[in-house]
């Protein structure tokens, strides 16, 4: 069964093509990050703009790729939501009239439902039950997951996601954007112990995450010593201090909450499960606990569509339709 998946929920353009949810016959992503570099994070309206330019080329190059023609495809998934309104109106619209002129059936997946059943798209898939911590740009979120629609949540960031979080301490260090992947590199010529940055706790919600008062913390050190700034030396150790925190935020968490669901596999998903050091913290402590670690590749941890076509291939199977009049939605 072909499935062809429509990514648009915030700043990528991605379509793939997956046989039977597991293998990725293609899988094309369109990044918008030049058009939004320069303002330091993503504006919706240029967002949509871009991907109404980009979606049918990046839709034609998946079905290219993958060998097939349009109307040799069994159904199709789109992105329904949470993300950017502008954005996912784009994907659904297209979906909708492909669905249309294949006359084949549409489903729509939950962006963060995708994000932990891209575990599905690699060659150990994992056993149901699990834990799965989804660590994106707008979710920091835990999950119990009993099967492929079933998830219980467990906890989830009271502030800023950790994503987020990355992003916003590489605008306040001048280094650009997205924050990611540019705060991962400088850390790695920094020393972590060199700041000593808070890990805040709500004993009450000891699976609820908070990274604001760590962005405040970093925030408070420019102010106090501004030529950090300028200093490449200081900056790579404030930023291997902030991501050693976010990484122990995460790390504790999860293994708090295999502990208290009694569960023994754990998969971590979403654009920040790319970041290196926090693979490396998840594999030492994995192994030293006897837990199954499944860590998707990085091509699907950052946001594709080959994940929402896998998850759209579970949907579909159980029988569900999305409606012709079916909204999408930004939250939840
Ligand atoms: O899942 P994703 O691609 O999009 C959303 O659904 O949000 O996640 C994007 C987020 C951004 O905040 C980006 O800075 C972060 O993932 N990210 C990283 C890394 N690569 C992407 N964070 C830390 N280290 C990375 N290597
Ligand atoms: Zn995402």
């Amino acid at each position: 069964m072909l499935i062809l998946g429509i990514e648009t929920s915030c700043d990528e353009t991605a379509a793939a093509v997956v046989a039977d949810g597991r293998r990725v016959l293609s899988s094309v992503v369109a990044t918008q990050f030049e058009v939004h570099a320069q303002y330091g994070g993503v504006v919706p309206e240029l967002a949509a703009r871009r991907h109404l330019e980009s979606i049918l080329p990046v839709i034609q190059g998946a079905l290219d790729q993958a060998g097939v023609s349009g109307p040799e495809i069994d159904g199709l998934a789109v992105t329904q939501g949470p993300g950017l309104i502008g954005a996912l109106v784009i994907g659904m619209a297209v979906g909708k009239a492909l669905a249309l002129a294949w006359n084949r059936p549409l489903v729509g997946v939950h962006h963060l439902q995708a994000h932990i059943l891209a575990a599905f798209l690699t060659e150990n898939p994992p056993e149901f039950p699990f834990v799965a911590l989804v660590v994106s740009g707008g979710h920091t979120n835990l999950y119990q997951v009993h099967d492929f629609q079933q998830m219980t949540l467990l906890g989830r960031s009271r502030d800023d996601a950790a994503g987020e979080a990355f992003d916003k301490v590489a605008k306040l260090l001048r280094l650009g954007y997205p924050g990611g992947v540019i705060i991962e590199k400088l850390a790695a010529q920094g020393n972590p112990e060199a700041f000593h940055l808070p890990r805040p706790r709500i004993p009450e919600e000891p699976l609820t995450f908070s990274f604001s008062g760590l962005k405040t913390a970093v925030a408070h050190q420019v102010t106090k010593n501004p030529e950090i700034l300028t200093n490449l030396s200081v900056q790579a150790d404030l930023a291997a201090g902030f991501q050693e925190a976010v990484v122990d935020s995460l790390v504790s968490r999860a293994f708090l909450a295999l502990d208290s669901a009694k569960a023994t596999r754990l998969v971590v998903s979403g654009g920040v499960a790319a970041n290196g050091r926090l693979r490396q913290v998840l594999q030492d402590k994995a192994a030293a606990d006897g837990i199954a670690l499944f860590l998707p590749p990085l091509s699907l941890c950052t946001d594709n569509a080959a994940m929402v076509a896998a998850a759209g291939y579970y949907r579909l199977l159980a029988g569900e339709r999305l409606d012709m009049s079916a909204d999408v939605f930004s939250r939840g």
